[in-house]
Formats: structure tokens, sequence, C-alpha cells
């Protein structure tokens, strides 16, 4: 159909790239493609360990481990061993297709000390899993979760020396996926690479919750029906830093990003956004907008709704995954049913939000007395921090072995 509409000599090329790509699947499927092998791990040490950074200099995402595991995947062979080398540059034709097409995903997870020294995941099914959503979507290799994530247990235990030991800091986690392939001709990429590097990292608030001013962004959206706003791209993220400044240039924290003529509110910077009020019903609610393919699937939204669902319901308040609007969160803050509002997301776990700017009107969102945080978002980062350092026993929270 698509090819019809194009003109003939672009209809020519579509039907030749179909026909490349269709010949480099057959080649792969006739090879079979082998999954990731963590037997087949092989580890070069450094000979240069760097030293450790005083915990108060950290900052966020500045500073690398040693190491980095590479594996790396090819259409004909699937994915080859994985490697654990020193930290170092990528080596890549200016050709390659990530940097011309945005063949690139990430994911971001942490690595934490608990008070006996041992090291802890949080969650990495539900990174392993969002990982594989983003790079299907465009056209890289998937893996699976369950062998990836053993060899980032791997990873993690050598690097286990930068992990900082107090509350609140920790290793952040970012594995990547790439398109390798040397090619100005679009299609899906014939070579990848999957690497993981790791930063460590302190609390995103290292004096205490500091809750952040939003404006309310009506000159861009973040994504949209049909889009990739679900999927954890680098295009997803590049558009947003301008309208992010415009924000910052008129002195907010953070853009609030807004969805069509209604103004749903979706999401906050790069984190997902609750609202707790008394909705017209008279019925206290903690809302967040739905996973409508517009929404990412933060692993923490997905936490603090469970937490919610088990700790805030038996309390008579009624969660709800559920689209609402600026004018809806206007009205019950007008009315003073406005509770509470914060961002969550992997970095800031929870971000307390104390004022919104919509439409050049400030809406003001209340704060416990003489803090930077509503009494929700403080509850909901006590809980998450318990489990992620292992205060709590809970099935979330993955002990690496020995
Ligand atoms: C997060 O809040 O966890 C993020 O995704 C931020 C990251 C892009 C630095």
């Amino acid at each position: 159909m698509l090819a019809r509409r194009l003109r003939p000599s672009a209809a020519r090329w579509s039907q030749q790239c179909s026909q490349q790509w269709a010949r480099a699947y057959s080649a792969q499927a006739a090879k079979g493609s082998p999954d990731i092998d963590p037997s087949a791990l092989t580890v070069e040490k450094t000979s240069s360990p760097k030293a450790l950074l005083d915990s108060k200099d950290l900052i966020f995402g500045r500073n690398f481990t040693d190491h980095m595991l590479s594996i790396e995947w090819t259409a004909q062979d699937g994915w080859l061993p994985p490697r654990i080398t020193p930290y170092q540059n990528l080596s890549l034709d200016p050709s390659a297709c990530v940097f011309h097409y945005a063949f690139t995903c990430f994911e971001g997870m942490k690595a934490y000390k608990d008070s006996k020294d041992r090291v802890r995941l949080f969650r990495p099914d539900r990174n392993m899993h969002r990982l594989n959503r983003s790079s299907s979507r465009i056209a890289l290799p998937t893996f699976s979760g369950e062998k990836f994530t053993e060899l980032i247990q791997k990873f993690v235990k050598m690097e286990e020396r930068f992990i900082p030991k107090q509350k609140g800091y920790s290793l952040y986690i970012r594995p990547t996926i790439i398109g390798t392939q040397n090619t100005l001709g679009i299609g899906p990429p014939g070579s990848a690479l999957l690497y993981v590097i790791a930063s460590p990292v302190g609390p995103y608030y290292p004096t205490g919750f500091k809750a952040i001013s939003l404006e309310a962004t009506e000159s861009a959206v973040r994504a949209w029906p049909g889009g990739v706003g679900d999927r954890k791209l680098g295009a997803n993220y590049a558009p947003c830093i301008v309208p992010q400044m415009d924000a910052a240039k008129r002195g907010y924290q953070q853009n609030l990003w807004l969805f069509g003529e209604e103004g749903y509110v979706t999401e906050v910077g790069t984190m997902n956004m609750f609202v707790a009020w008394v909705n017209e019903d008279g019925v206290k609610e903690l809302i967040t907008a739905p996973l409508d393919g517009t929404i990412l699937e933060g692993v923490t939204r997905e936490s603090i709704l469970e937490l919610a669902r088990e700790k805030l319901v038996p309390e008579g308040w009624k969660v709800s995954e559920q689209k609402f609007t600026m004018a809806q969160m206007k009205k019950a803050a007008d009315e003073g049913r406005l509770l509470e509002a914060f961002g969550a997301g992997t970095a800031a776990v929870v971000s307390p939000v104390k004022a919104i700017t919509w439409r050049g009107e400030e809406i003001k969102i209340p704060l416990s007395p003489g803090k930077e945080t509503g009494p929700l978002a403080e509850s909901f980062w006590n809980w998450m921090l318990a489990i992620q350092y292992g205060e709590v026993e809970h099935p979330w929270s993955k002990v690496l072995s020995e």
C-alpha cells in the first residue's frame, strides 16, 4: 500500500530494501539466532583501577567504574560471546546507523549496598522486559532477560567497590543497545551492540527533599497515541531538552508534559507523574496517567502503584490509572481538594512538586508543614528505600550471590 503511494523510484528503492531485509533475516533464521550465553563470558581486568571519589563529590552520571560489559550481535550469528573489559571508548564507523537514525534505547537501574554489605538489585526483571520492548520497537535484537541479568550481576559484583555504602547512594547501571551497522540505507540494523556501564551516584537531593516547581508545556508534546512514548528510546529524550530549557529560563525546575486539547497530565520531565486529591466524589485518590502507549512504563511507577494498593487502599484511598487534566487539577486546587503531587523515577525515586504554572496561573500544591515534601511522597520514599536497601525483606530486592 505504502509503496504504491511513493514515487516509482522510491517504490523501487523500498522494494530493494525489503528484499535485503528478507535476505538478512532468512540468513539469521537459517543459522538460528543464539541467545546471550553467560557461560561464554571473558573478563579482561583493568591494569589501572580508578581512585574512588568521596561520596559528597558524586554527580549523577559523571563518573564511571573501571569496567564495562559488552555483547555484540549480528543478524548472521546472533549474540556473540559477552566480554567484560576495561571501561573504554567505542570505535564506530561514522556511517553507523545509531548516529543517523537513532537506533538506540537504554535502561536505568540501580545496585545498592545493604547494612550487611550485600549487593542488591531492584526488580531487574522489569528493566529487562522494558529493554526488550524498546529494542524490538526499533528493529534491534531481543534477548533472554534472565541471561542478561546474570551477566549484569557478574559485572556489578566486579564493580562492587564503587557502590557507596550510605543509604540514598547507589550504583546507577546503564544498559544500552545501539545499532552499529555501517550504512546510510534505512532498514533493520544487521549488527548491534548491547553494553552496560555503571556510575556511582548520590541521592538526587543531597540535602533532603527539595520540592520542585513545574511549568506545564503547551508548545510541544512528549508522546502521542501510536507513537513510542512508552519505550525508553534515546529518540524520546533529546527533543525534550529544549522545552525543559525554556521552562528553566523562566525559573521552573522541570516541565510538565500535557497532551491534547483536553490538557491531559502525562509526565513530569523524565518521570511519571502522580497526583493525590479528594476526587469529585469526596474520596481520597492517588491518580496517575494510564499506560495507553504515551506513558513510560516506569518501574518506580509500577512499584508505587503496588505499594499504594497494599498500604493506602485499606485506609480508604482509591488508586487509579486514569486520564486526568490540568483543568481538573486547577479545580481541585481552587476547591481545596488538591493534596499532593510528585514525580516518580529510578533516578530521584520520588520528587515532590510544590507548584505548577499553567496558562500563566500558578497552582500551589500543599507540602507538609516545614518540609519540602508532602506526607505521601515521603511515605513512598521511605517504603521504596526500605525495600531497595533490604531493611525489609521483599521479593523486589534481589541479593547478589557472593
Ligand atoms: C529516571 O528518572 O529514572 C530517568 O529515566 C532519568 C534518566 C533519563 C537520567
